[in-house]
């Protein structure tokens, strides 16, 4: 397949990657963790993740029936650099659902009409309904993060933004939405792995697209983004849940578990859920 990008993430790794970040690549087995800074040596194994996976897949068929029971509202927000995981833990968390009452939202770019309304509003149309989860694959966090590092909105535009965005989430919390914010956090060469890794893969190519070449040489851009951008909007109305995701069973599993332990759902099993990973999945002090 001809793609514009062909070939620019081994371009780009060949040529600009840091050194540190192409030696710890090429050094590298399948299963290394490549931050130096990870909590554990090794990723999780087969074995004990699918067997974790499990217990929780049936806690979260159970909550699903409790939120049609109650009618209950889920809105959870995934956030995180290209290949941080975001769709495959969005995938995980459906695997066992009634896809009617999980919906995906994955928004494009803003079209010239969306562009022209209030920025929060072609969101807000996509919040649940009575008895529905909706998981958004990005958010109207792209204001604080990816706007900024590729210069899609003015400055102005972008402080509004960190005006209304609390308020925003209030509104959401006020009126009964159980919110959740996971940023997952993929350190600088896990990335670039996974990134090659998708450039090789004719299943996993549509996953790229030059917003990912290009992000690559803007790092730092994006850590000066996200710091600030989780300074301003976590609070105790919206807080957020950073999840360490070099490994990504792990994260999937800490992800789950994170809703799991929030919601009072019907015949819930806090033992079967198990603990979270707190080295790992918390607050803003795991970022970095
Ligand atoms: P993905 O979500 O698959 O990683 P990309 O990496 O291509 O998609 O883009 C990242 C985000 O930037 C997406 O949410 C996309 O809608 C948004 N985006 C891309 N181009 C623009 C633009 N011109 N203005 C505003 N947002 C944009
Ligand atoms: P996936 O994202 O599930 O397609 O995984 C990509 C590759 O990395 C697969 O070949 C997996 O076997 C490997 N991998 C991912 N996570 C782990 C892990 N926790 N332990 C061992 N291998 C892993
Ligand atoms: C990721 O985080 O892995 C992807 O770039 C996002 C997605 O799959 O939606």
């Amino acid at each position: 397949m001809d793609l514009p990008f062909d070939g620019a993430i081994s371009q780009f790794f060949k040529t600009e990657a840091p050194k540190d970040v192409r030696d710890a690549i090429k050094r590298s087995d399948k299963g290394d963790i490549l931050s130096t800074t990870y909590p554990h040596g090794d990723r999780l194994a087969r074995k004990p993740y699918e067997k974790q996976l499990a217990a929780l897949q049936i806690e979260l068929v159970k909550m699903q029936a409790w939120t049609k029971t109650s009618g209950a509202r889920i809105a959870i927000v995934f956030e995180g650099r290209d290949g941080a995981g975001k769709g495959g833990t969005i995938s995980r968390f459906r695997a066992n659902l009634n896809p009617r009452g999980a919906r995906i939202v994955a928004l494009t770019k803003p079209t010239e009409t969306e562009a022209g309304q209030w920025y929060f509003q072609r969101y807000a149309t996509h919040m649940p309904s009575a008895g529905e989860m909706v998981f958004f694959d990005r958010s109207w966090y792209n204001r604080g993060v990816v706007e900024k590092v590729f210069d899609f909105c003015t400055d102005a535009e972008r402080a509004q933004f960190f005006r209304q965005v609390t308020p925003f989430e209030e509104l959401l919390v006020d009126d009964k939405i159980h919110l959740f914010k996971f940023w997952l956090n993929v350190g600088r060469a896990e990335q670039l792995r996974r990134l090659l890794k998708r450039e090789s893969d004719p299943l996993k190519q549509w996953k790229l697209s030059w917003i990912d070449v290009e992000g690559l040489k803007r790092w730092d851009a994006y850590s000066d983004a996200i710091r600030e951008t989780l300074k301003r909007t976590h609070n105790d109305v919206s807080p957020w849940t950073i999840v360490r995701s070099d490994d990504k069973r792990r994260a999937r599993l800490n992800t789950i578990r994170t809703v799991l332990h929030g919601l009072d759902y019907d015949n819930k099993n806090p033992h079967a859920i198990g603990e979270i990973d707190t080295t790992l999945c918390g607050g803003p002090d795991i970022w970095d």
